[in-house]
């Protein structure tokens, strides 16, 4: 039994335990009813009160939620703040200077811990030596940067001085990033020298020159390079500056710039279900206060835990659960360099025994590949670990298969631990609809329920709630404070994506499909829309096509995506070349050279996991692409539905097998 069946059959209860509801935070049903019903009475009222609680203002904020101009809404905006500041004085001034704030591991395993105290200290050199070249509030910075200490410095002092930031993963490529680079018109590009990851030193300031030589950068006047490894770098004595030399002599305090609580804190590019990626703009104030609110209701931080989440700060996951959120209510985390499989894969058990982890935060596609591994590597096996110091663990970026939530329960969790699936996305900056460790019993696939003051929803095309119990798309309907202010530079298409006028226009519209059982859990269906969810990583089949089509050979292509049982989806071309289709063995030298392309234009978690060849591609009479049918074709489904309107019903023979 596969797939939706199977989730929706699932009726296994874990309630939490007396123990963990008694020390949790938010403790027990009923403090979570009261929650929600403070904000089902004053909606405004509940949100301030959360945002006078836990932000510290420079300028407190008279206004709550404004939505004269809806659905462009803001928050608390007549109020003055810091993130970094929120971030690090902080815990400066509440007796957190002297407590890790971050357990570096390196990819070789090196080991570096970094107090509150120098992590303000380098942030604070950073940025006046940022300052010293003479950048502004209100300008763009790019970085580009493995995970390390120096990435979220980088971040910091962006925040710190008013710069918005926006990370690049560094597995994007040269013209990714160059897209990138003209779409948020930066003026300031931070990178490494190169990266390491399994072992391998991956060069990464080649990369930017390469985007600089495409064109349309010339608005950057510096590239700031954090010397990772020392491999040899071309360098540009007018426009490059290293890291170290820029923070070197200057000093360890930087007075914060107070923004407005709107002031854009990052742009975040991600997929959407067109060919170019949006530009994801959120806020400094909601967004830190939501980043805030989760770490302490949905994981629960308590002083004395140790707090891993292994996402990378170049996706919303490692913006709000590593750079953001664990900084703000002063934990202690770790950052990890590396790749879970190396130098083997128990490596994460092996960390979590080691730093004495007690909060781990994952995605089900790394849940899954460990599985696997322990099964034939019986050595990486959880079970060969000392895991006693964990007491929650989490499951983000897709949905979690119920054999896999079983796995990370019974061995990794030793069943004692409660998994807090988190639905949420990079354009609403933190958890929606999560279990709260003390509240919800779980239901191992089901990501439960909505985070207090979440207004989420199930409804039809139409806009009306759907019965319990039945399917339809996934809403929230009321603005929240962490959600995307806007699309950078593209307003029209923040309305078209997220308020479209032909669904109701009043809800937020995530582009899931979602159920809810008679219990009120939601489910998670995954997309509605021509997004494909590889590993946990957002791809608009509209990008890859693009890409392929962008190479010489092509004429046309169509990408859809196909169940995968490791990496939940795999992406599947169908191409028609210039030339004529292909023979079975120059079809297999012209598909290594397509996946090439393709991670060259976007990433290599972008390559087609296989290319199919035809003569042409199944299309209505009126032209359309018929990507139903292709759905069916790629993951070898008989074809049941009506070909009628096929124009050319001959070519899905040669689309139905892989070359
Ligand atoms: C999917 C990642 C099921 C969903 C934070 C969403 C999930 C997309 C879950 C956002 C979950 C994320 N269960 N599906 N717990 N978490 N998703 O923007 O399809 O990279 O729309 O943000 O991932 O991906 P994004």
């Amino acid at each position: 039994m596969s797939g939706i069946e199977s989730v929706l059959q699932e009726n296994r209860l874990f309630p939490p335990s007396p123990a963990t509801v008694s020390a949790a935070t938010i403790s027990g049903q009923a403090a979570y009813d009261a929650l929600c019903a403070e904000a089902e009475k004053d909606y405004a009222g509940y949100w301030a009160r959360l945002a006078r609680e836990n932000l510290l203002w420079q300028k407190p904020f008279t206004q709550t939620l404004d939505e004269s101009n809806a659905p462009f809404f803001k928050w608390f905006a007549d109020g003055e703040l810091n993130v970094s500041y929120n971030c690090l004085e902080r815990n400066l001034q509440n007796g957190n200077a002297d407590k890790v704030a971050i357990i570096f591991e390196s990819d070789g395993g090196e080991v570096n811990k970094v107090t509150y105290r120098q992590l303000y200290e380098k942030v604070c050199q950073l940025a006046n030596g940022i300052k010293s070249l003479g950048y502004q509030k209100g300008e763009r910075a790019i970085i580009y940067m493995p995970m390390s200490v120096e990435a979220i410095c980088a971040m910091h002092a962006c925040a710190r001085l008013g710069l918005t930031h926006s990370v690049v993963f560094g597995g994007f490529s040269a013209k990714s990033l160059q897209e990138r680079i003209v779409d948020a018109h930066a003026t300031l590009v931070i990178c490494a020298d190169e990266q390491v990851r399994g072992g391998k030193n991956i060069p990464l300031k080649p990369a930017v020159e390469e985007a600089f030589a495409m064109g349309g950068c010339e608005h950057v006047r510096k590239v700031i390079v954090y010397q990772r490894t020392g491999g040899k770098v071309n360098w540009d004595a007018n426009r490059d500056v290293w890291m170290h030399e820029l923070a070197a002599n200057q000093a360890t305090d930087c007075a914060p710039t107070w923004v407005d609580a709107e002031h854009p804190l990052f742009i975040l590019y991600t997929s959407g279900s067109t060919g170019k990626p949006k530009g994801v703009q959120h806020s400094s104030a909601g967004y830190l206060l939501h980043a805030m609110l989760t770490m302490k209701w949905t994981f629960d931080i308590q002083p004395n835990d140790v707090f891993w989440c292994t996402a990378d700060v170049g996706w919303v996951t490692g913006h709000t659960y590593i750079a953001y959120g664990p900084l703000a209510v002063g934990a202690t985390q770790i950052v990890f360099e590396g790749i879970p499989t190396y130098p083997h894969s128990g490596r994460f058990w092996e960390m979590i025994a080691k730093h004495k982890a007690s909060i781990f935060y994952t995605a089900p596609t790394a849940i899954r590949s460990l599985i696997k591994a322990s099964e034939s590597t019986p050595a990486s096996h959880p079970r060969n670990y000392d895991l006693s110091s964990l007491r929650l663990m989490g499951s983000v970026g897709e949905p979690i298969n119920p054999e896999a939530w079983m796995w990370y329960y019974e061995n990794v969790g030793g069943k004692r631990c409660p998994i807090v699936d988190t639905w949420w996305q990079t354009e609403t900056g933190g958890h929606m609809i999560t279990p709260l460790p003390g509240v919800h019993g779980l239901k191992p696939g089901s990501c439960t329920m909505p985070f207090p003051g979440i207004a989420a929803a199930i409804v039809d095309e139409t806009g009306n709630d759907v019965e319990k119990g039945k399917g339809g798309f996934l809403v929230i309907k009321k603005p929240w404070p962490s959600m995307i202010r806007a699309i950078w530079g593209d307003p029209e298409r923040f309305v078209k994506s997220y308020y479209p006028a032909d669904f109701n226009g009043k809800y937020y519209l995530a582009g899931d499909g979602a159920n809810r059982d008679l219990d009120g859990y939601f489910w998670i269906m995954g997309r509605i829309d021509d997004v494909l969810n590889v590993s946990g990583h957002r791809l608009g089949t509209m990008e890859i096509e693009s890409a392929l089509v962008a190479n010489p050979l092509v004429a046309e292509a169509a990408v859809v995506g196909r169940p995968d049982d490791l990496t939940g989806e795999a992406v599947v071309a169908f191409v028609v070349l210039k030339q004529s289709r292909p023979n079975a063995e120059e079809g297999q030298k012209i598909a290594k050279e397509l996946r090439e392309w393709v991670g060259k234009e976007i990433g290599p978690i972008a390559k087609p996991k296989e290319i199919r060849f035809g003569e042409n591609l199944p299309k209505t009479r009126s032209g359309k692409i018929m990507r139903r049918l292709l759905r069916d074709l790629a993951k070898g489904a008989e074809i049941t539905q009506d070909i009628s309107t096929l124009e050319n019903p001959a070519i899905l023979d040669q689309l139905k097998v892989a070359q």
